[in-house]
């Protein structure tokens, strides 16, 4: 709507997890080395944990855009609030499986992860790598689910997982793993991702700018400053804002975003 005012090519802080936009701050680069490496080495199991909004599905999904789909065969659970049964049936379907039973829960269980089995040793077999992201972890609150992914786990031919499973959630999820101990010592990696610092915001900003064909004098000086102050450095947050206020300045013919329409727009909206 805007982007002609601004001489855009594109919106340049759409709230969606768009590997194209990525900006590749120390830890979000740190954050997705990790998990590459965990899946290239086939490792069994990878934590990415973080607050609201900080990227944690942006990762997971530039991640699954640079596996070579010629040697990786992949799902991804964007929402696991299922049960046990459910999640492992939609874990299969995800990786290929299409004749799955649909009644009693507990004899499926067990059919289902016999089909999963056989999924993961074909596509051994096949020299493929079988990857699963399970993302909004925090969400699975019933202890059967964990045990039914850590049951994934033992998946095994002479000590090599048969599947890498990342998981992907908000901070409380670290204690909720730590607390299941046969599940956390299967993990290689935990990591954590916090907010942008107040220089990071800064180049964060300009860098999506960048991408979406805008000049980097759009934001006048000192606008970084202040939204880092606004919106303590969270992506998504800083997305809303930023957003608005393109949004708000186009109404007014502005040519700049500068710090006044920048306290206008967040006194209106919580970023
Ligand atoms: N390093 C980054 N570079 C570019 N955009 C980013 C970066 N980190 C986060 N974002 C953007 O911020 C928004 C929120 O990111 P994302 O949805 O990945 O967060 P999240 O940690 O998964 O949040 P939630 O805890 O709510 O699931 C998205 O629009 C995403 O593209
Ligand atoms: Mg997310």
């Amino acid at each position: 709507m805007y982007e002609s005012h601004w001489g855009l090519s594109l919106k340049p802080f759409e709230n969606t997890p768009d590997p194209n936009f990525l900006y590749h701050s120390p830890q979000h680069e740190e954050g997705l080395s990790r998990l590459l490496y965990i899946v290239s080495e086939g490792k069994g199991a990878g934590l990415l944990t973080g607050v609201f909004g900080c990227g944690k599905t942006l990762l997971g999904q530039t991640l699954f855009k640079e596996l070579d789909r010629d040697i990786y065969k992949t799902a991804f659970i964007a929402n696991p609030f299922l049960n046990y049964s459910e999640l492992l049936m939609h874990i299969a379907y995800c990786l290929g499986a299409r004749d799955l039973p649909k009644n009693k829960q507990d004899v499926l269980v067990n059919v289902v992860l016999e089909r999963l089995g056989e999924i993961l040793e074909n596509n051994m077999r096949d020299g493929k790598k079988t990857v699963v992201v399970i993302d909004e972890a925090h969400v699975i609150t019933d202890l059967r689910v964990w045990e039914e992914l850590r049951l994934l786990l033992n998946f095994q031919i002479e000590n090599q997982f048969l599947l890498t499973l990342l998981i992907l959630g908000q901070p409380e999820l670290k204690a909720m793993i730590d607390s299941n101990k046969q599940f956390s010592q299967r993990l290689a990696v935990k990591y954590h991702l916090g907010p942008l610092t107040e220089q990071e915001t800064k180049d964060y900003i300009s860098h999506r700018l960048n991408i979406a064909g805008a000049s980097e004098t759009l934001f006048a000086q000192g606008t970084a400053k202040l939204i880092y102050k606004k919106t303590g450095g969270i992506p998504r947050r800083i997305n809303h804002l930023c957003d608005l206020a393109l949004f708000a300045g186009f109404g007014k013919n502005s040519k700049v975003i500068d710090q006044d329409l920048i306290n206008e727009v967040s006194a209106d909206v919580e970023c």
